[in-house]
């Protein structure tokens, strides 16, 4: 029966993650999967999580009942509010719909077949380049045409503004279009607030419908508001939208697949509607949600001194990685590293699109122990004041070599 199913090559995140496990090599690095770690190398669990993560277990008054098929409400409104902010209009005029999904990628899957399925979209245009899940879904969910806007100008290592535009200006009417609310994966560069205000009157007059990944809230400025500026400008200047929220990032909460998607209409007669096919969509896809990670998610958000506690661990999350993309920077220039590395430093989030080529990656990998994406792409979460110098020293070797 299984005699023509064709092998796949593995998913390089992960694979990567495999292959520098069974590394031995004293200083090995990993800088592929994006996944914060301490100063000391070490999984970060932050100490306010595993403090309501206590509560929850402890709490009598829980049980393993199935939750609601839209998930568990208490945590899909404090996420709908940190991302859209509690004094959104949208809130207030109650035109907003929450649904709890299977983390950022779980999100991105049912919205894709709910936009395939229930707005006859079949084109959507992602930025080139964009996290590699991203096509694949889409097209998975059905969507036929699925197209890529120039977001990176490779040569000058920074945002290329009027591609972005020039692209999806020429983009069909009712287009989706895929943007990271920010903290963009893979090159760590977003768009400035005037540039979002472009690109939000563009998506407005060529009427596409804007669609947001929002798996890194927190991590590009360091504050949970600042953050959520492009989606909140969105949705402030009257447009319909879709994004998705994970809490992997921000909360440290990987394995635990939490996360939240949030219909914006500007019509609230059509939020029944949209509601009975989400819970369609998610009944036959996995009936309902998991509980854990949203009672967590829950009681951080929701507590007044947990929420403050989150928001300093979060800040000094990306204070980390801020200090050590300018560590890296530094000896990069010290060492007379070829090639310009401010980038590094302009870059925000956990990742720098490096500009280091697949030939660099794998000479990295091979003869230096230093695992990153074959894209250039490396988590500088993975960087800590005691490896630092090596991967500097070694990149600046391999780019000489
Ligand atoms: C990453 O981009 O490294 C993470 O989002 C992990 C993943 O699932 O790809």
């Amino acid at each position: 029966a299984f005699a023509k199913v064709k092998t796949e090559p593995p998913v390089e995140v992960f694979h990567l993650v495999k292959v520098f496990q069974a590394d031995k090599h004293e200083q090995k690095v990993n800088l592929g999967i994006g996944a914060y770690r301490t100063d000391e190398n070490k999984p970060f669990v932050l100490p306010v999580v595993k403090k309501c993560e206590i509560e929850v277990v402890n709490d009598a008054k829980l049980n393993h009942e199935y939750l609601p098929i839209l998930g568990n409400p208490d945590f899909t409104k404090a996420a709908t509010e940190m991302v859209l902010g509690k004094d959104s209009k949208a809130l207030k005029e109650k035109r907003t719909l929450s649904v709890q999904t299977i983390s950022g990628t779980g999100g991105i899957r049912l919205a894709a077949e709910f936009m395939c399925q229930h707005l006859q979209r079949r084109t959507v245009f992602v930025p080139n380049p964009t996290w590699e899940n991203h096509m694949k879904i889409f097209k998975q969910a059905g969507f036929k045409h699925i197209k890529q806007y120039k977001y990176w100008n490779a040569k000058k290592r920074k945002l290329d503004m009027s591609s972005i535009l020039r692209e999806l200006s020429e983009a069909p009417e009712g287009a989706v279009v895929l943007m990271h609310a920010s903290a963009h994966n893979p090159t760590g560069m977003d768009p400035s607030k005037a540039q979002w205000h472009q690109i939000a009157e563009l998506i407005k007059q060529r009427r596409l419908f804007p669609f947001f990944d929002c798996a890194y809230q927190g991590f590009a400025s360091g504050d949970i508001e600042s953050d959520a500026f492009a989606i909140r400008h969105f949705v402030d200047a009257g447009l319909e939208t879709i994004l998705v929220q994970s809490f992997a990032k921000n909360m440290g909460l990987y394995n635990e697949r939490v996360g939240n998607l949030v219909v914006v209409l500007n019509d609230k007669q059509q939020l029944p509607a949209v509601a009975s096919q989400f819970t369609i969509l998610v009944r036959i896809n996995y009936s309902n949600p998991p509980a854990f990670g949203s009672r967590v998610v829950h009681k951080v958000l929701s507590v007044e001194q947990n929420r403050k506690e989150w928001e300093q661990t979060v800040c000094m999350m990306a204070s980390r990685v801020k200090d050590m993309r300018k560590q890296l920077a530094d000896k990069l220039k010290q060492l007379d590293t070829p090639g310009t590395w401010d980038h590094i430093v302009q870059q925000t989030g956990m990742f720098s699109y490096t500009g280091l080529t697949p030939k660099h990656v794998q000479k990295l990998k091979d003869d230096k122990h230093i695992y990153m994406l074959s894209s250039g792409r490396a988590n500088i979460c993975g960087l800590t004041t005691k490896n630092v110098d090596y991967v500097a020293k070694s990149i600046s070797e391999v780019v000489k070599e």
